[in-house]
This record gives C-alpha cells, structure tokens and sequence, in this order.
C-alpha cells in the first residue's frame, strides 16, 4: 500500500497533487484555502483580491449568504440528488427563470459548459437529420470546451493535435466575417455555433452586424443559430445574456460556468424552433440539473432578475474599462481594451505571463487568454473600490515588469 499523505502545508499538497494528480494543468505554487466577497486566500495566509473568479465561475464572489442558505436547506431536506426519473422543484424553477430571463423556452440541465455545447450539437444534428443534413458551422479561435464534439467545434487547432480523428462535419468559418460563414453554408448544413464574446480565443466581441447577420442566415437557409453564453452569459456583460446585448436571438444556448455560482451546472436553453427537437431517450445526464445545483442556479438567475446585480455590473465593467484604458496611455505595450461589462481584456504586443506573475505577487490574481491577452472576470459583486485597487495593483505590475 502507498504511504498515507498528510496535507499540511503548501509544500505537502503540491507535492502530493504532482504524485497523485493527473497532470493536465499547468498549476501556480498557491493552494487556495477559502474566501470572502472578492477576496481568497491561500494556505500561506496570503489573501488576494480575485479578478480571475474560477475562470468567469464565481459570479456571487465568496461566503454569498444565500447561496450558503439555499444548499443548506437542500441537504437539510436529505435529497441531494433524485435523478432525471422524477421531477424535482429546484430544477423547474432554474428552468423556468431561464425561460423568464432569456425569452427562450426549454432548458436541459448537465453539468459543465463542455457538456452543454455537446447537448447542443447533438440537438442540432438531430434537427437537421429531418432533413437528411449534418454540417455544422463553427468560428476560428472559439472555444467550446473539452469533449469531442466541444473540442471538434472549438476552431483553435492547438486542442485537437493529437486527438484525431475528430468529430466529422463541423467546419469553420472566420468570426465576425458573414461572408465567410455564407460560402460555407450549402444544402448539408444544419447549424451555426458562435460565442458572443469569444473567451478563450482573446475576448473579442462580436460584432452586432455579425451576429445580425447570422440570424437572418440561419432564417433563410433553415440552420438552427446556437450561442455558447457559458463564459459570457449570466449577467456578466450587464445583461442577464449577452445576446441581449445584440439584437440577435438564438435558437439555442449554452450556459454553465457563473450559472451555479461555483456549483457545476450547465444549461442548454432552447427557443421555439428548437425546443421540442429532442425527446425522451435522446439525451441524458444521471447529475444533470440535481437539486443542489439547480438550487445554486435558481439563487443567481434570481438575483438576476433583480436588476440591482446587472446595474453593478455595468458601474464597474464601465470604471474597469476606463481604468484599462488609462493604462493603455501609460504602457503602449497594451495595443487594445475590448470586452463587455465585466468579461474585458488587454492584448499586449509581448508576452502577457510576466504582468500575471508580478501582479499575482502584489496580491491580484489574473488570468490570461492566450499568450497576449490579459483577461479580467471578477465576481460580478465586485465593489468600484475592488476596481480602482485591483487597477492599481495592475499599473504597479506593469510598471515592474515592461516598459512604459
Ligand atoms: C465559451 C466556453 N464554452 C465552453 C467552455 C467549456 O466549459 P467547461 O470547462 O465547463 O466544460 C468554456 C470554458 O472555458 C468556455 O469559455
């Protein structure tokens, strides 16, 4: 039998983690221990302030009262999970304010953003073999997630070497260019895929004629028209979705990541063209929408539909991008701000690890998207003062790390 552990300090769990755990991240020497509103902190004692929040995850931040409450009273009840053969109430009610808040219909619960995309496409395959049609869609740069039918649509090459062969007949076109999704329609297409804000790609929002466009595309050639919201959905641009920011309105959309506030879930929404295409047998989840899940979701669409929560979001999306703007004056090496409410990014004529690094060690936690891109997702509570410190802790790195 191998030795029992012991994970007392830092140095105990990396080691550990490098000999027990499979090694398909590149991890930072900081164990995480806990947190509060905006704040973590590491095992070390060191406390930072988070722009990173689980990747785009932690929506209602950290210690979130009633998030801790709602869980609490699931397991108080004992039923944490009952699976998909019985109704459960969180689950409807996290459907229904979906429904409420994006005007789409139907919602399929899984548990993560790969696993939403997956349901999608298989939707759309489904529809389009009505019809006898396969083709589907996707953009260059996207980002869809890991599974294959996820990682076949994410038109980034570097995540499929060495995993061929791919799903077939998924193809890319160039984002924000119609004319090169047009020339790749023909009479086998079925679907077009895009995020609205690509995450991973670089945070790069599309454009309204984009996805105007597409809408209008998919009308006219009887495509289903999916949006991958799991990064950019959940009040994270000021809007419950980001396609509320366009006027241009899905068949279908992927949700998860900031959906349960920490809690894996992941959501696959659907409007009227879409809603009724899969029945029972065609797809499933055994954990897909569990009562701790869907409850964690019900507290953040709740929230959402407020309206309070969004206003925040857009104060302090709007101060951070005038305060990244600021910067820019400062550091010409920051060629461009971009992004939407709370999911905004700097690309950089140089390497982007170095800021990462030096702000980390200032007590500001970033992370990149791709290798000249700083991306920035706070929890969606943060406060304007989180802002104007984190900024600052930013110029600091900066001021250390390249030229001004
Ligand atoms: C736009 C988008 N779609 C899908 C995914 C995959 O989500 P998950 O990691 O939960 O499978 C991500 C993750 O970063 C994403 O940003």
């Amino acid at each position: 039998m191998k030795p029992e552990v012991t994970l007392n300090t830092t140095r105990d769990v990396i080691e550990a983690g490098k000999a027990y755990v499979m090694s398909t991240y590149a991890q930072l020497p900081v164990v995480l221990t806990g947190g509060r509103g905006c704040e973590v902190y590491d095992m070390d004692g060191n406390t930072y302030l988070d722009f990173v929040a689980g990747i785009a995850v932690n929506a209602l931040g950290y210690g979130d009262e009633e998030l801790k409450a709602e869980i609490l009273k699931i397991m108080e009840g004992g039923l944490t999970h009952c699976s998909n053969l019985y109704w459960s109430r969180p689950a409807v009610e996290a459907a229904s304010l979906i429904a409420r808040l994006s005007g789409l219909e139907k919602t399929f619960f899984c548990n993560s953003g790969a696993e939403a995309n997956e349901a999608a496409l298989k939707l759309a395959r489904k529809f389009g073999s009505r019809t006898g049609r396969s083709r589907i869609i996707s953009m260059e740069q996207s980002f869809h997630g890991r599974t294959y039918g996820a990682v076949t649509a994410t038109g980034q090459p570097k995540y499929h070497a060495g995993f061929s062969p791919m799903v077939p007949d998924i193809v890319y076109a160039r984002f924000n260019s119609l004319e090169s999704v047009e020339e790749l329609i023909d009479e086998n297409t079925c679907a077009v895929i895009t995020e609205p804000i690509q995450g991973e790609g670089g945070i790069i929002p599309a454009k309204e004629e984009f996805l105007k466009g597409l809408r209008k595309l998919c009308d006219d050639h009887d495509l289903l028209l999916i949006f991958d919201e799991v990064q950019c959905g959940m009040g994270r641009t000021g809007r419950p979705f980001a396609f509320q920011q366009y006027q241009a309105v899905p068949d279908v959309m992927t949700l998860a990541k900031g959906l349960g506030a920490g809690i894996p879930i992941g959501a696959m929404a659907a409007g009227s063209r879409a809603a009724d295409v899969l029945s029972p047998g065609d797809h499933a989840s055994t954990f897909g929408g569990s009562l701790i899940a869907a409850a964690a979701a019900s507290v953040v669409l709740r929230r959402l539909s407020e309206g309070s929560l969004l206003s925040s979001v857009e104060k302090t999306g709007a101060l951070l991008r005038e305060l990244l703007l600021d910067l820019q004056k400062e550091f010409p090496v920051i060629t461009d701000v971009r992004g939407m409410g709370l999911m905004q990014g700097i690309e950089l004529s140089c390497e982007a690890s170095p800021v990462v690094k030096a702000s980390m060690e200032k007590g500001l936690l970033l992370v990149q998207a791709g290798v000249k891109v700083i991306r920035f997702v706070p929890p969606l509570t943060v406060t304007e003062g989180e802002i104007m410190k984190g900024a600052e802790i930013l110029r600091s790195a900066f001021a250390e790390t390249v030229p001004s």
